[in-house]
């Protein structure tokens, strides 16, 4: 008897997993059942976290990560920007240590003329997350519903939000789970995760921010190019403007890292004050909403885009639009007015130099776990952050210091906690008596565009 086309064989996650193991490639199909499953919980969390071991110990094909990003994208409802009225731009970054320029860049590119949906992560691996920082301000809520989310980006032209169970329910899902089983550091995985969230946000256009150095999940330059090319070439596919810039994470951003210190940091910036360790950060900051600016239409050239982004700090709109914003998503801004009455850390001590010389570098990413494990960040999943641990840094890199200064200051939830961080943090931060070259990465080493990055995709 004519059957006609047989249906597709059922797929098992047992078999999928052994697939990736054994160095095979997951087609679309093979990649959609297992995010599904994540979403729907038919996939146990063992099956999953031994998938992504095995994805992240094989790699993922260029073909595997863009299934696994618009599978995810997918798995939710998805934001419809075109409401705004405005070109929907957005910044992601890969991730670092006190990397806080979406506080800046987001009302920077909105008081700019454009809309900012922006949907961050966690605390992941040793970098800090956008969202616990928002939520050390009491009442922020990162968990909007796309109605609440058009209403925020329609009154202050930003909104930082999370994933929810509606809102790429998959990136929540996997995220958390990579966090735990020490699966973040793999340029598939992290691509597939920035751009699922990206392209659920409906964006007409990205600029992403690509560490290197000590600090970034990717370690080898040649990672973190691929990784960078990858994503510009997926999103732009996708129909999303898109650029990479590579940028130093030699050290950590700006002078803080951790959550409420970050955002004060941030504010101080936007206030338009200049304490000189955070340079960097305003520096950095002012090149991506230059970017965001222009790739919204509003500036014919990045270098334009950077003088309305530095106006739109000089004038205070874009902090106005930052308090805006947290008030409108329910937060309490007038922990602003003393942001130092409101750091109540339940431990604080003082490192000092141990010898005269100059700060010749750092092992950033020690420095991030240390600010992870004074309790900024989580050791299980769901587990509460403390809005107050973090590290204020007083040195930086390539500045001469005397033995007995006081370098940084470590806040932690209490005092047993200070412990474990203080001794990673001596041995990170490294101390030469003799430096002659302390030269570090510029700050932007590279940018990719479509071109580029296909080209670079190409001839690998
Ligand atoms: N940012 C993300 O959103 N996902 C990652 O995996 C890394 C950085």
């Amino acid at each position: 008897m004519e059957t006609g086309a047989s249906a597709p064989a059922a797929l098992h996650a047992v078999d999928l997993i052994r697939k990736k193991r054994d160095g095979g490639a997951l087609d679309g199909r093979e990649i959609g059942f297992l995010v599904a499953g994540a979403v729907d919980g038919s996939i146990p969390l063992e099956q999953l976290a031994a998938w992504l071991m095995a994805a992240w110990l094989r790699g993922l094909t260029l073909d595997e990560t863009c299934s696994l990003a618009m599978a995810m994208r997918d798995s939710g409802e998805k934001f419809d920007p075109s409401r705004l009225g405005k070109v929907a731009v957005d910044k992601h970054s890969t991730g670092g240590v006190g990397d806080k320029t979406s506080f800046l860049v987001a009302p920077l590119a909105a008081a700019c003329g454009v809309a900012v949906p922006m949907i961050s992560g966690r605390a992941l691996g040793h970098t800090g997350g956008t969202l616990d920082k928002l939520e050390a301000i009491p009442g922020y809520r990162t968990a909007l519903s796309l109605a609440e989310f058009e209403t925020v980006l329609k009154r202050c032209g930003a909104s930082i939000v999370g994933q929810t169970p509606a809102l790429v329910p998959a990136d929540r899902v996997l995220y958390a789970l990579r966090d735990r089983t020490a699966t973040v550091e793999n340029p598939g995985l992290i691509g597939a995760s920035i751009l699922s969230k990206k392209l659920a946000a409906g964006l007409d256009a990205l600029v992403l921010d690509v560490k290197t150095g000590s600090g970034a999940f990717l370690r080898r330059r040649e990672d973190a190019e691929y990784l960078a090319a990858l994503m510009v070439a997926t999103a732009e596919g996708a129909g999303t403007r898109t650029v990479a810039l590579m940028t130093d994470m030699g050290q950590p951003l700006g002078r803080a890292a951790g959550n409420w210190i970050e955002l004060v940091e941030s504010v101080e910036l936007l206030r338009g004050q200049r304490p000189p360790e955070s340079e960097d950060l305003r520096e950095l900051s002012l090149i991506l909403a230059g970017w965001m600016v222009h790739l919204g239409g509003q500036a014919a050239t990045p270098a334009a885009g950077y003088a309305r982004a530095e106006a739109a700090l000089a004038d205070g709109s874009a902090l106005g639009i930052f308090f805006e914003m947290v008030e409108a998503q329910g937060g309490d801004s007038s922990v602003f007015d003393d942001p130092a009455a409101f750091h109540k850390p339940g431990a604080t001590q003082a490192l000092k130099a141990w010898e005269s010389g100059v700060i010749a570098g750092m092992e950033t990413t020690a420095v991030g776990m240390a600010v992870q494990r004074l309790g900024a960040g989580r050791e299980k999943a769901g587990e509460p952050v403390d809005p107050h641990a973090g590290i204020l840094f007083h040195a930086r890199r390539g500045e001469r210091v005397e033995k007995g200064q006081v370098i940084a200051t470590l806040f932690a939830t209490n005092p047993a906690r200070l412990q474990e961080p203080v001794v990673t943090l001596k041995e990170a931060i490294h101390i030469a008596k003799d430096v002659t070259d302390t030269a570090a990465e510029p700050l932007v080493s590279r940018v990719f565009t479509r071109e580029s990055a296909e080209k670079y995709l190409r001839e690998r």
